[in-house]
């Protein structure tokens, strides 16, 4: 069963200053709702029952959020509208459990906080930055767990001037909207790169990447990569498969894409 799911929250945010320097940009409204509790809702509604969040020192803001505050509620118990909508809130309460990496070392680096947490062999990983709307991308993952008993990474087609933003799968066969991958690649550049199916950040991940992780190996920007951490299993055999999802991708990782996101979601 997949029923736990990874969120890395520490990064510091550094495309977005200084709007992220006292406010994490996971926090911010995409719609009615902030970007996370979008990301949690999607966990929830794919089954999953415990999510880690892994936050610094630096975002404890998020913390606060999602902790009750008895003071607060006294003042406001008069106004039942505002009350039910803080309450709103509390779904979350019981599954999300908060871990903290306070060196921003890597993508890697932050799923390794989790390594004794994790007690089933899979788990979902999602990233923030990227909101898949119009269909649970956790979901269809998992659903391709299943039928390929294999592990799995959310991918899309990308421009070739983007290769170099994503981690880039090569592949060795296609089954409709599934890929039997062979490579990964964080950032290649155009010319060296194996495909242009990029990652979008869900995976499910075997327990086996913390083994793969333990070695601490800096890749790209100097940071422990995810992306690595999977081209090693890969290498021992671990099956991976490429699954290209339906829904709507929106990048939240830059200035201009949150700005085209938020005027999406709008538009629902
Ligand atoms: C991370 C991953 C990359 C993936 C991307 C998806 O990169 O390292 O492999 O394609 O997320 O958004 P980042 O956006 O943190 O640079």
């Amino acid at each position: 069963m997949i029923n736990q799911a990874i969120i890395p929250l520490a990064g510091l945010g550094t495309r977005l200053l200084p709007l992220t320097k006292s406010f994490p940009k996971e926090m911010w409204p995409l719609g009615k709702v902030s970007i996370l509790e979008r990301i949690l809702s999607e966990c929830l509604s794919a089954g999953i029952k415990e999510i880690f969040l892994i936050i610094s020192d630096r975002k404890k803001i998020i913390k606060d959020y999602f902790e009750s505050d008895k003071e607060f509620e006294k003042k406001i118990f008069k106004n039942k509208k505002a009350l039910q909508q803080l309450n709103i809130l509390k779904k979350y309460k019981k599954k999300i459990k908060f871990v903290f990496q306070n060196k921003p070392l890597g993508l890697g680096d932050a799923v390794n906080t989790c390594k004794n947490k994790i007690t089933s062999s899979h788990f979902l990983l999602v990233l923030p930055d990227d909101v898949i709307i119009n269909s649970n991308c956790s979901k269809e993952l998992i659903t391709a767990h299943y039928k390929y008993k294999s592990s799995v990474v959310a991918i899309k087609k990308v421009s070739d001037r983007d290769v170099n933003r994503y981690g880039i799968v090569g592949y060795s066969a296609k089954n409709r909207n599934h890929l039997k991958i062979n490579q990964f690649v964080e950032k290649p550049t155009i010319q060296t790169s194996p495909s242009n199916y990029a990652i979008i950040g869900r995976y499910i991940l075997s327990k086996k990447i913390f083994k793969s992780l333990a070695s601490k190996t800096k890749g790209k920007l100097g940071e422990i990569q995810i992306t690595d951490a999977m081209q090693n299993l890969l290498i021992s055999n671990e099956k991976f498969t490429g699954c290209i999802f339906k829904g709507k991708y929106l990048d939240c990782g830059t200035l201009d894409g949150y700005i085209k996101s938020f005027n999406e979601v709008g538009k629902n």
